[in-house]
């Protein structure tokens, strides 16, 4: 088959992410703009706002990933972009601007998950190969999928309320971190020490809980308050990280060793996570476990990694019409 280049969007949150990738995994571009410093003050991303900024970045961001790309659209062969999950107001930018592309430039459009994007992540560091283990740990998502083949997902465990990175954003608030609070809880987590005595929240089979363990960090700082104890923001940060390595490595090598599997691909933006990389490394290391998690930037919300997905359904002719939808809720 001669090369598929494919010019992917990503809008379903807070950056504008235009990327061009050829093949699956080489990157030709991959641009990623960044809305935080609008959402820091909020404390949080606030949809309407994250919607306003997708308008007015997502032409200069698409104009950027080509010019980097060095293409014209002759040398383009489609048009993917994030379905879903996501914010609505913000997937309906990308979506839009997808399929202006597409009906201009007389190219298909390929709809894609962006948890797909995600675990593809580490498709541009390395080919993947099946079967193997994914661990999804995003901001909205914490899931442990089976993959026999490319595209084919097997959701076996997932969380029954707050997402792991949810987490990490809502306890770095209670310690007056600023938004978004899992990279300021890893930093911390690394000089403190886990002396909280917080609990490990393991469910029957692969199911996660993370919504208890922030509440017993709350209420843990909430009775040192009133007893006057004092508490170092390190000790929290360390204490909260170990209970939710702990539950996710128990979780994820049961289920390696169920299912015979001796790949396991971690992604999502708590995979920049230093503590659960360390750990998740050592672990494989004797457990003979082969480990890929995608290099830093890779991890966090991008186009690049939808382009690698799109890829796979290219292939297969797997495109939508005009009347792709965005979709909030979409299984993978
Ligand atoms: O994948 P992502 O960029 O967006 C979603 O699809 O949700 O993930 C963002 C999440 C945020 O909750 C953020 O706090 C968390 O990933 N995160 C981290 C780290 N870096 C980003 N959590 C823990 N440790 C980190 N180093
Ligand atoms: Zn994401």
């Amino acid at each position: 088959m001669s090369d598929v280049t494919i010019l992917a969007i990503e809008t379903s949150c807070d950056e504008t992410a235009v990327s061009i990738v050829r093949n699956g995994y080489e990157v030709l571009s991959n641009v990623v703009n960044s809305q935080i410093e609008s959402h820091k003050r909020f404390g949080g991303v606030v949809p309407e706002v994250a919607s306003r900024h997708h308008v007015e970045n997502i032409t200069i961001v698409i104009e950027e990933a080509i010019n980097e790309a060095n293409l014209t659209w002759k040398e383009i062969d489609a048009v993917a972009v994030t379905e879903g999950p996501g914010l609505i107001g913000a997937l309906l930018v990308g979506i839009n601007a997808a399929k202006a592309l597409a009906l201009a430039h007389n190219k298909p459009l390929i709809p894609v998950h962006h948890i797909a994007g995600h675990v593809y992540a580490n498709h541009i560091e390395e080919r993947l190969t099946f079967p193997l283990l994914a661990l999804v740990v995003s901001g909205g998502h914490t899931e442990l999928v089976v993959m026999k083949d490319h595209m084919d997902f097997e959701i076996i465990g997932q969380t029954r309320d707050d997402a792991v990175g949810e987490a990490y954003d809502k306890v770095a608030r209670t310690i007056n971190l600023p938004y978004p609070g899992g990279p300021h809880v890893d930093r911390l987590a690394a000089i403190g020490e886990d002396n909280l005595k917080l609990p490990r929240p393991i469910l029957e089979g692969y199911d996660f809980s993370f919504s208890g363990l922030k509440s017993a960090v709350i209420n843990t700082l909430h009775n040192k308050n009133q007893k006057g104890e004092s508490y170092k923001a390190e000790d929290v940060a360390a204490s909260f990280q170990a209970s939710v390595i702990d539950v996710l490595s128990e979780k994820t090598f049961d289920a390696l060793a169920e299912y015979n599997i001796k790949q396991l691909l971690i992604c999502g933006g708590v995979a920049a996570n230093k503590g659960l990389r360390e750990r998740m490394t050592q672990l494989c290391a004797e457990k003979n476990i082969k480990l890929m998690i995608p290099r830093f930037e890779l991890c966090t919300d991008n186009a690049a990694m939808i382009g690698a997905a799109a890829y796979y359904q290219y292939i297969k002719s797997e495109f939508a019409g005009m009347n792709l939808n965005g979709r909030s809720n979409i299984e993978l």
